[in-house]
C-alpha cells in the first residue's frame, strides 16, 4: 500500500527545517548506502550524528505521532531516527530495495530496527525542481511521487524503488524506516481500510452497537497480528 499522508509539517516548520539544513554540510550520501545500493546511489546527506539531524529528526517525529493517519497506516512500534537528503542537479538513485535491517547510531535504543515499511517527507516544494520523483514499483504497477512539502509518501520497504534524475533545481527531503507492530503489509493494509470505515461510521452512527461490535473486530484483529 502507498500510503500520501498530508501535512505532516507545517509551511512554518518546513522553512525552519530549510534554513537549517541549508546551513548544514552535506556529506556524500554513499556513506549510509548498503553494499549494492552505494553503486546506485548519487546524493548529498546529512551525517546521522549531525546535530542538525538530530533536531530536526526530533521535529519530524513529533509530526508523525500527531498525525492520526501515520499511526492508522504504519502501526509504529520502532521508528528510525530520521535523515535528510538532497539531490540536485544530475544526482539520482537507481533501482534499489532499501536494507532489511537498520542499525541506529543515535538515540537511546540502538538495538537494531526491521525496515517494514520507507518513508520520504518532501521538503521541497515541486515547483523548486524537475525530475527526482520517487518511482515505486509495487504490485498494483509503477508510480511517480512527487509531493507537496510537508506531506509524506509511506510504501513497503520491500519494493524496488528509484528517485530519477533532477533535471532543475534540487530536492530536499526527509527519509527514514519504520517496524510495524504489523510485519505483514496485507494484514495492515486490511486493518487501516477498516480503521478507516470505522472512522467515517463514527461520524454518523456513534452509539450503533454493531459500531462497537466492529470497533472489537478492529482491536481482536490487531491482538492476533501484533509482535511486540
Ligand atoms: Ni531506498
Amino acid at each position: 500500500m502507498l500510503l500520501h499522508i498530508q501535512n505532516v509539517l507545517t509551511a512554518e516548520q518546513v522553512a525552519h527545517c530549510r534554513g537549517k539544513l541549508d546551513a548544514a554540510g552535506w556529506a556524500d550520501g554513499r556513506l549510509t548506502a548498503g553494499y549494492q545500493s552505494a553503486k546506485a546511489k548519487n546524493n548529498l546527506q546529512l551525517p546521522d550524528d549531525h546535530p542538525v539531524a538530530r533536531e530536526l529528526g526530533a521535529l519530524v517525529l513529533d509530526g508523525l505521532q500527531r498525525s492520526a493517519m501515520f499511526m492508522a497506516g504504519a502501526l509504529p512500534r520502532r521508528i528510525f531516527p530520521p535523515l535528510f537528503n538532497c539531490y540536485r542537479e544530475g544526482q539520482s538513485f537507481g533501482y534499489h530495495v532499501d536494507n532489511a535491517v537498520r542499525y541506529p547510531r543515535t538515540g537511546d535504543d540502538r538495538s537494531p530496527v526491521r525496515t517494514d515499511l520507507s518513508a520520504t517527507l518532501f521538503l521541497s516544494d515541486p515547483d523548486e525542481y524537475d525530475g527526482g520523483e520517487l518511482t515505486i514499483e509495487d504490485t498494483f504497477g509503477t508510480h511517480a511521487v512527487k509531493l507537496p512539502a510537508g506531506d509524506l509518501i509511506l510504501y513497503p520497504a520491500s519494493s524496488l524503488h528509484r528517485v530519477e534524475p533532477i533535471v532543475r533545481g534540487a530536492r530536499v527531503a526527509s527519509f527514514f524506516w519504520i517496524q510495524s507492530l504489523v510485519r505483514d503489509d496485507g494484514e495492515r493494509r486490511l486493518l487501516f481500510d477498516l480503521d478507516v470505515s470505522i472512522q467515517s461510521l463514527n461520524q454518523q452512527m456513534a452509539d450503533d452497537p454493531a459500531l462497537v461490535q466492529l470497533v472489537g473486530v478492529y482491536h481482536n484483529l490487531l491482538r492476533r497480528w501484533t509482535e511486540t
